[in-house]
């Protein structure tokens, strides 16, 4: 494995999860794959809409965050080692891993790489629609299961950009 390579999974994996200065303000902050001058590329995101404390029966008091409408819900299987090789996002979409092992690359660009470990960690809003694209692959032993939610519209929700490059160490939601 390549070095860096290594020490974003030990980043994503130490560090998913951590306060924001505000106490009483929560955002979700996620892992996004845009294209720059026609190349894929990773942005952590931060969108707008806060956390709201929920009154619905069930989760009241719970923290819920509304992230958008969303059309034909997927669930997907993977199977251990899978490579899905190089392509675009195939509409604006959320894809949440929620078990297993992604690794996303660039074509021809050795300088950009992340893992998304299925769980707590595994968010990813995949917006790549056109240029080179991006290689997922499947590294694991397990199954990698993943959810995909095409945003409805091709809507993507309201975001700032918090930094160019995955969200490393930037992950959180509370
Ligand atoms: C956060 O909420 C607590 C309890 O409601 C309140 O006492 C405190 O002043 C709030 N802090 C901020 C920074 O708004
Ligand atoms: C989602 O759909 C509801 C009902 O049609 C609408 O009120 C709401 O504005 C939509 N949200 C977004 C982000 O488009
Ligand atoms: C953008 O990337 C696509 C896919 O690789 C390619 O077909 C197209 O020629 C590229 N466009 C430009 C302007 O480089």
């Amino acid at each position: 494995m390549h070095p860096l390579a290594l020490f974003s999974l030990l980043t994503l994996l130490s560090t998913n999860v951590f306060g924001q200065s505000d106490p009483n303000t929560t955002y979700l902050t996620a892992t996004a794959l845009v294209t720059k001058n026609n190349a894929s590329a990773f942005e952590c995101w931060q969108l707008n809409e806060p956390f709201k404390r929920s009154s619905v029966p069930g989760v009241s008091g719970a923290q819920v965050a509304t992230i958008g409408n969303y059309t034909d819900l997927g669930y997907t299987i993977l199977p251990p080692r899978y490579d899905g090789g190089i392509h675009t996002a195939p509409v604006p979409q959320l894809v949440h891993y929620v078990s297993g092992l992604a690794y996303i690359t660039f074509p021809g660009d050795d300088t950009s790489s992340a893992f998304f470990v299925g769980g707590i960690g595994g968010l990813l809003f995949a917006a790549d629609t056109t240029g080179t694209g991006h290689i997922t692959r499947y590294p694991s032993d397990e199954i990698t299961v993943a959810i995909t939610a095409p945003f409805e519209d091709g809507k993507i929700p309201g975001h700032v950009v918090l930094g160019s490059g995955a969200c490393a160490g930037k992950q959180t939601f509370v």
